[in-house]
């Protein structure tokens, strides 16, 4: 089974933060980095956030630009990417944007552990496909049941928790950075990866594949698996 080529996008501060502690989402980005990252979304199968982006932001998910939506289209694709999820608790609210914008052709999928999928079903069974995947979720599995349903490239869009768990596991292909030029100043704020023991530890050197300017925002490309 083929698992789906896996690329991490996210959004940081020049102080290394994805948000700061305001309930309202903090936007780094500008708008060429947001349409950059609508291209990205609609050159993708599947987006997958966590469970606690979804509950924070409450974000639709969607490939924004009709334009894009309709090369998918004509490509004989869907003109959304597949929504994807991960919780352990199956604590989600079904009135969430996640599960009404963009999912006419393809419901979500919820990734959980076995003791969560029974809550997760009696929430949300008649908006997605719950599928358990181990005792803790099992990233592998995750991928490999993605490659199942057809999907060859994955977007990960945070947050900190799901950016960790495919680092550390070694299953990142691709990581956009792209930093807003803000300082958050506020250490409890959530940070782009949480401490975890990484592949190769702090002296391992990424592949630098890409910066591009766009405006006041620097987008980095690296190849996690690759070194110089
Ligand atoms: N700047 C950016 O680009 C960007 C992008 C996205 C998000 N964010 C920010 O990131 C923050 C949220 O990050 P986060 O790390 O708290 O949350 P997250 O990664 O979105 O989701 C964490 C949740 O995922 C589930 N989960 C994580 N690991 C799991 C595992 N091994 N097995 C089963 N479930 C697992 C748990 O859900 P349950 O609690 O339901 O069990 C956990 O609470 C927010 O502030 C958001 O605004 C920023």
């Amino acid at each position: 089974m083929t698992r789906p080529f896996v690329l991490l996008s996210v959004a940081v501060s020049i102080d290394g933060h994805i948000d700061d502690m305001s309930p309202e989402r903090l936007l780094l980005s500008n708008a060429e980095d947001f349409d950059r990252v609508d291209q990205v979304r609609a050159e993708c199968d599947a987006i997958l956030i966590g469970a606690e982006t979804v509950r924070s932001d409450n974000p639709r998910l969607i490939v924004k630009s009709e334009t894009r939506q309709a090369a998918r289209r004509a490509a004989g694709r869907t003109a959304q990417p597949l929504k994807v999820t991960v919780t352990a608790s199956g604590n989600l609210d079904p009135a969430a944007k996640f599960w009404h914008h963009g999912t006419d052709e393809h419901r979500p999928v919820i990734y959980t552990t076995e003791a969560g999928a029974p809550k997760a079903r009696e929430r949300l069974g008649k908006l997605a496909d719950i599928v358990a995947v181990g005792e803790t979720v099992d990233f592998g599995a995750l991928l490999d049941d993605l490659g199942a349903r057809g999907v060859d490239r994955l977007m990960v869009e945070g947050g900190s928790h799901m950016h960790t768990a495919f680092l550390s596991a070694g299953l990142a292909d691709e990581l956009h950075l792209a930093i807003g030029p803000t300082l958050v100043g506020d250490t409890s704020a959530p940070r782009f990866v949480n401490p975890a023991q990484f592949p190769g530890g702090a002296t391992r050197r990424m592949r630098l594949v890409d910066v591009t300017q766009l405006g006041d925002v620097a987008v980095l490309r690296y190849h996690p698996k690759e070194t110089q």
